[in-house]
């Protein structure tokens, strides 16, 4: 195998023993519903495999279909997460047999398939990018639902650097021009292309993330209690959902607590805060005098340069994320605190803008493919980036560096709660 190829297989590798690593758990808790919102876990195990057999074996491979009469079962757009628990599923052991024997036709595939072949699918590896991401956004997922179990789960504790107090609140981005998205990086999905200029006025923005104490303070404040500071459709969540803070957050006395993986542990008042839907995102900002950044603001702040006049691929420039540039590959199961990163600043000194929360802030409107094809998967980018939805940004704690990249763009609706979202505001030059 080419070295390209070698590396192409290591990441297949990873990305699979993060898979089996989180449905490691006995088989009730696999099969269980723990949420309507969240698909069985041994569901997700099964589509990721699904999923490769379409693109990489069937799509690109031109193999004849192993299981075709799995396939309804894992098409996510047939089935909801909350009717999937009826669905005739394959149960683990039959799941991991599944995965096994279309990863070994895919690693094939890889074998033979020419990585300089112009066909979209093929070129510098796309459909196995495609396949790799895929997973590594099933395996986030499958996070949120093990937060959502309240069981135990794959608690990872690994040493972050430390936060530092001090420095601008905000960042100044002057008015001009920037590069929105990109026509280069391989593995980039269809929704981030082309890159387009698009010219802003001038805007500042938090230099870091609002944290667990900023979030507190708005509670503490009444900010649950006055609908001033939320939309008509944000107020309306807020009464019939009864929240009266973050999800998985409890009060006892004067001192917040959180749950986190089935444990509870006083609340770390130095990390970003997390758990917080689009529309408490957006009634906090109003409350601190703000809003939330457009999705042309956040990625300019993040990664446009405005020195060389490009587009970075990550903050702080080409070089691949490590432990000190941000808090990426669910090295620990929660965020870094505020400031632990001075190194993985973008080009403006914005901080944290990957691996700690996602950013959960623009408005909705927001096209999928912005001009070109949808390809190859339209029912990523095309169902799911209408009004009903907000864009994500960013990627979190819990986030592989592979599905990481300044012009990478997720979905949710706005009262999603269980990803591991956070947000930072943003106000207009004057
Ligand atoms: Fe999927």
């Amino acid at each position: 195998m080419t070295d390209a190829k070698e590396r192409i297989a290591a990441q297949l590798l990873a990305v699979r023993d993060r898979s089996l690593a989180y449905t490691e758990a006995d088989d009730d808790l696999l099969v269980r519903q723990h949420s309507p919102l969240m698909s069985p876990l041994v569901w997700d195990l099964a589509h990721v495999g699904n999923y490769e057999e379409l693109w990489v074996l069937r799509a690109a491979g031109g193999i004849t279909p192993l299981r075709p009469e799995i396939d309804d079962i894992y098409d996510a757009f047939k089935t909801p997460r909350k009717d999937r628990p009826s669905l005739p599923f394959l149960g683990p052991a039959e799941a991991r047999r599944y995965i096994e024997g279309v990863r070994g036709r895919v690693l094939d595939v890889l074998d033979a398939i020419d990585l300089d072949d112009p066909s979209p699918l093929n070129r510098d590896g796309f459909v196995f990018g495609l396949v790799i991401q895929h997973e590594h956004q099933h395996d986030e997922t499958m996070l949120a639902t093990l937060q959502l179990s309240g069981q135990p789960g794959l608690v990872q504790d690994g040493e972050l650097p430390k936060g530092r107090a001090g420095g601008p609140e905000e960042v100044h981005v002057p008015a001009g021009p920037f590069l929105m998205g990109t026509d280069t990086l391989p593995w980039a999905y269809d929704n981030e292309r082309p890159a387009t200029w698009v010219d802003l006025p001038g805007y500042w923005i938090d230099r870091l993330p609002v944290g667990n104490r900023a979030y507190a303070d708005f509670i503490e404040d009444g900010g649950y209690d006055d609908p001033r500071w939320w939309t008509p459709e944000g107020w309306h969540w807020r009464q019939t959902s009864g929240a009266t803070g973050p999800l998985f957050w409890t009060r006892d006395g004067g001192t917040w607590y959180r749950n986190r993986f089935g444990r509870t542990e006083p609340l770390p008042m130095d990390e970003p805060v997390q758990h917080v839907c689009w529309y408490e995102a957006d009634a906090y900002a109003r409350w601190a005098g703000k809003r939330l950044p457009t999705e042309a603001e956040w990625e300019k702040a993040c990664g446009w340069d405005p020195e060389r006049r490009r587009s970075r691929r990550y903050p702080w420039g080409e070089t691949e994320p490590t432990p000190a540039l941000a808090n990426l590959g669910h090295r620990a199961s929660h965020p870094a605190p505020l400031g632990a990163y001075p190194g993985g600043a973008s080009a403006y000194g914005v901080e944290q803008m990957v691996g700690g929360t996602c950013g959960s802030g623009p408005g909705p409107g927001s096209t999928a493919t912005r001009g070109s094809a949808v390809f190859p998967y339209k029912e990523y980018s095309e169902v799911f980036f209408g009004e009903e939805y907000r864009v994500l940004r960013g990627g979190s704690w819990a986030a592989d560096p592979a599905a990481v990249r300044t012009t990478f763009r997720n979905w949710d609706y706005p009262i999603r709660r269980q990803i591991f979202t956070g947000f930072r505001c943003a106000r207009p030059e004057t």
